[in-house]
C-alpha cells in the first residue's frame, strides 16, 4: 500500500502535507486492509495498542505495585479536557456514549410537562434515555430531516418551547454524515433556559470540537470510532456550573468527596464531574484512550479534519463519476468523515457491494439501506482510489 503520499497546501482538495509513511507503524492496519469504517468500530492506533501492552505487562508482573496508573488517568483527563476546550474538572470517564447520556437524562430534576427535543434519526443511544423520561411526564419532540438528510439547525431551534429543558442531537448523524450547526441550536435553547447535549461520537477525533465556542453544555462520546481507542471507555463533559444540577442516577463510592476514606460513610457528592464516576476506572481503556488522544492532538485537529475533508471529497467526486449517488450533504459546514452513497441502478444490492469489496480486503458497511464509507486521516489518496476502482461499475 502507498506509503509516502505527499499532498500539500490548504483547501479540501489539497490538505496539509502529511508524511503518511511516518504513520505506517502507528496504523499497522494499513498493511492488512483498506479500512473505511471509522464510523463503526475503528481499529485502535498503534500507541493505544502499546498502552494496552504496557498495562498488561505491569498488571501481570507487579499488579498495581509501583504503577503510576492513577497519575496517568489524571493526565488523560486533562488531555481529554484540552481536546474539547474544557477543564479537567468537567470531564468524567464513562463506559460508553450511552452511559454518559443516561447520566444527564437520568440526573436532571425533571418536572412533568418538560420536554426534550431530538431528531427523528438519532442513533438509538441518543433516543432511549430521553424517551424513557416519558415515565416522568417528560415529552419527546422529534424533528425530522429533509428528504436529502439535512436537519436545519433553525428547524431544531424552532421546535424549542419554554418547557424545553434539553436539546440532544448528534453532532454528526451516523446514517447520513450530516453535521449540524450546534451554535444556532445552543443560542436558541439557552434563550429558552434549556441546555444543549451532544452525542459527539461521530465527530470528536475527526474534526475540531470546542464546547465553549459551540455552546455545548453536555457532551458524551466513546473512544471506539474517530478517537481510535478501544470500545468501552469514553468521556462525558458536563459544563462546570451545571455539575451540581445533575444528581448522578448511579451513585457509588467514587462519587463522593473523600472517596478513599472508605469507612467514613459521609454522603457528600463531589462538586466536579467526578460525581458521574460511581466506581473503579477501566484503567487499560483510559490509558489506551489517552494514548490515541495524544496522537490526535499531536497531529492536530485542523490537520486531521483537512485530511478527512480532502479524502472524502475525492471519494465523493469519484463516486459521482462512477454513477453512484452521494447521499451525504457535502456543503461546507455540513460535511463530515462519513460518506453515505447508493449504487447506480442495476449496480447490485448494497450487501453485494460490501461483500465484493470485503473479498478484496476493503471495508465499508451498509447503514439504513445505503453504503457508508468513513476514512480517517491516516488513510491515503491511493486507498481511496483503490476503493473507487474496486466498486462495481
Ligand atoms: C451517533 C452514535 N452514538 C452512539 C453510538 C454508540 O453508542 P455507545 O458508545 O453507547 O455504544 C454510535 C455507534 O454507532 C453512534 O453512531
Amino acid at each position: 500500500m502507498a506509503d509516502h503520499e505527499t499532498i500539500e497546501t490548504n483547501g479540501p482538495a489539497n490538505p496539509p502535507k502529511l508524511d503518511a509513511g511516518k504513520f505506517s507503524d502507528l496504523f499497522p492496519i494499513r498493511d492488512q486492509l483498506h479500512f473505511f469504517d471509522h464510523a463503526g468500530v475503528a481499529p485502535i492506533s498503534g500507541p493505544a495498542a502499546e498502552a494496552l501492552r504496557r498495562y498488561g505487562e505491569q498488571a501481570s508482573t507487579r499488579g498495581y505495585v509501583d504503577s503510576n496508573w492513577q497519575v496517568q488517568v489524571r493526565a488523560v483527563r486533562r488531555g481529554a479536557a484540552q481536546m474539547i476546550g474544557a477543564d479537567a474538572s468537567e470531564i468524567a470517564f464513562v463506559p460508553n456514549t450511552s452511559s454518559g447520556l443516561c447520566m444527564i437524562a437520568g440526573g436532571l430534576d425533571w418536572v412533568e410537562g418538560d420536554n426534550v427535543v431530538i431528531t427523528s434519526v438519532e442513533y438509538p443511544a441518543n433516543r432511549y434515555p430521553w424517551e424513557d423520561l416519558r415515565r416522568r411526564g417528560v415529552d419527546l419532540i422529534e424533528v425530522a430531516p429533509e428528504p436529502d438528510g439535512r436537519i436545519f439547525a433553525e428547524q431544531v431551534a424552532d421546535a424549542v418551547t419554554n418547557r424545553t429543558r434539553v436539546v440532544s442531537v448528534s453532532h454528526v448523524q451516523y446514517s447520513s454524515g450530516y453535521r449540524i450547526d450546534l451554535r444556532t441550536i445552543s443560542d436558541m435553547v439557552h434563550q429558552a433556559g434549556g441546555y444543549l447535549c451532544v452525542d459527539a461520537i461521530q465527530s470528536l477525533g475527526a474534526m475540531p470540537v470546542d464546547v465553549a465556542a459551540m455552546g455545548i453544555d453536555f457532551l458524551s462520546v466513546d473512544g471506539h470510532k474517530w478517537l481510535l481507542a478501544p470500545e468501552g471507555c469514553g468521556i462525558l463533559y458536563c459544563r462546570g456550573d451545571l455539575v451540581e444540577l445533575v444528581h448522578p442516577p448511579v451513585v457509588g463510592w467514587m462519587c463522593m468527596v473523600d472517596a478513599d476514606r472508605y469507612g467514613d460513610y459521609r454522603f457528600e457528592l463531589r462538586t466536579d464531574a467526578g460525581r458521574f464516576e460511581p466506581g473503579s476506572y477501566n484503567v487499560p481503556g483510559v490509558l489506551a484512550l489517552g494514548a490515541s488522544m495524544a496522537l490526535l492532538e499531536d497531529v492536530g485537529a485542523e490537520v486531521i479534519w483537512s485530511r478527512i475533508e480532502a479524502l472524502t471529497t475525492r471519494l465523493c467526486d469519484g463516486l459521482a463519476s462512477k454513477g453512484y449517488r452521494v447521499f451525504s450533504p457535502r456543503g461546507r459546514g455540513e460535511r463530515s468523515g462519513i460518506v453515505v452513497f447508493e449504487p447506480p441502478s442495476g449496480g447490485g444490492s448494497c450487501a453485494d457491494v460490501v461483500a465484493a469489496l470485503r473479498r478484496q480486503d476493503i471495508v465499508i458497511v451498509v447503514r439504513e439501506g445505503r453504503l457508508r464509507a468513513s476514512p480517517h486521516f491516516y488513510n491515503t489518496q491511493e486507498q481511496i482510489d483503490h476503493l473507487l476502482d474496486a466498486l462495481p461499475a
